[in-house]
């Protein structure tokens, strides 16, 4: 068999969150909101927050370590690293880089990030996979992780209610096993919508000065309206595109698990796909938006909840910043437990 025939599969998964919890009720002593708008209007309770020096590349070191303890590897057995991320400790090097040392990976394989906002772990499932694919990388580190709350503007209450910290990994392998793992997938971006959600300084069109900082362009800002119309309306799409390209019906797959931006996106693309919210496991509530951490978070509860089990047809769905989303389609392959 040919290595382009191999079947990539998530062999283990495994999440970090930071440890301060940070409530509705907490926020809306700092913005003019109430704990009950934005449960209504997002389904969010409460958000995770980093320490001030616990950084996208710890966080996602401590994730992809459990992912890997739980498939019974080291970390020198990992031929790839992959991270997704829209927050990087530092412009460069790459997170990857650094998660890297941390993590103590061999120093003869590459290393390097995806920057695809919210849509970033479904981008890198699908780079690790075709790079898998090449015959070169048998074990590969995908990992999603965010600092959010570096990024908001915590005087802006149309933004800062939403977003929160914190990463998740997956360990894929490749197996001769046919119809298994990561079955198909569609990836799609929109760079003239780019400015619906963006953050416009800190890069080298505006690096930082006095003024740049007093203006807050260091933060990100959105057009939430927009974002909501466009995701609810490509993340249904990018559903049905992936069903049809693995000709799988919507009835088929066991679990969707959407980037977890909103609970009434989740709601509105579930309602267009005819499928009901219980295939639709969401963490929203004591996460909210967590970007390229979201679906391997999701995931991850997902699967430990007993939820998802061998031979399922899951969907994993995302949309963010760029504007970017993917699907892929996957059936759940469990070597060990
Ligand atoms: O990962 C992908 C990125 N992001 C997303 O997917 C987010 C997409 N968008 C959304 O989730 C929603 O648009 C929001 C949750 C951001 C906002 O919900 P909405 O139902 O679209 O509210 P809105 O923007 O239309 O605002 C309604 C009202 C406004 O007041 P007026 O103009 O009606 O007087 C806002 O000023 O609610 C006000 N508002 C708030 N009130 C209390 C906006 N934010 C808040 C707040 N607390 N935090």
């Amino acid at each position: 068999m040919s290595s382009a025939e191999l079947s990539v599969f998530i062999r283990a998964i495994g999440v970090h969150t930071p440890e301060r919890t940070l409530t509705n009720a907490e926020l809306s002593k700092m913005v003019d909101t109430s704990d009950e708008w934005i449960k209504t209007r997002s389904g969010i309770a409460e958000r995770r927050i980093a320490a001030p020096d616990e950084n996208p590349s710890d966080m996602g070191a401590k994730a992809a370590a459990k992912a890997l303890e739980r498939a019974g590897l080291t970390p020198t057995d990992v031929d790839l690293l992959i991270v997704a991320t829209m927050t990087p400790d530092v412009p460069f090097p790459s997170t990857a880089c650094l998660l890297q040392a941390k993590l103590g990976l061999r120093r003869d394989i590459p290393c390097f990030d995806v920057s695809a906002a919210c849509s970033g772990f479904v981008y890198a499932l699908q780079v690790a996979k075709d790079m898998m694919r090449s015959g070169s990388y048998r074990r590969v580190l995908v990992v999603g992780t965010e600092k959010l709350s570096s990024v908001v503007d915590w005087s802006d209450r149309t933004t800062c209610v939403l977003f929160g910290d914190g990463a998740g990994a997956v360990l894929l392998e490749t197996t001769a096993e046919k119809g298994v793992g990561l079955l198909g997938n569609i990836l799609g971006a929109d760079g003239n919508n780019a400015e619906l959600l963006h953050c416009a300084g800190g890069g080298s069109a505006a690096p930082a000065t006095a003024d740049s900082l007093r203006g807050g362009k260091h933060f990100l800002r959105m057009n939430g309206k927009e974002v909501f119309r466009h995701a609810v309306r490509v993340m249904a799409e990018s559903c049905e595109r992936v069903l049809a390209k693995c000709d799988v019906k919507s009835e088929q797959v066991a679990w969707f698990i959407p980037h977890q931006a909103n609970i009434r996106i989740l709601e509105a693309v579930a309602s267009q796909l005819n499928v009901g919210m219980d295939r639709f496991p969401s963490n929203l509530d004591r996460y909210g938006n967590t970007s390229a951490a979201s679906i391997p978070l999701a995931l991850e509860e997902a699967w430990k909840d007993g939820k998802i089990k061998h031979g399922d047809l899951v969907l994993i769905v995302a949309f963010g910043a760029g504007l970017t989303w993917g699907a892929t389609l996957l059936r759940w392959h469990e070597t060990s437990r």
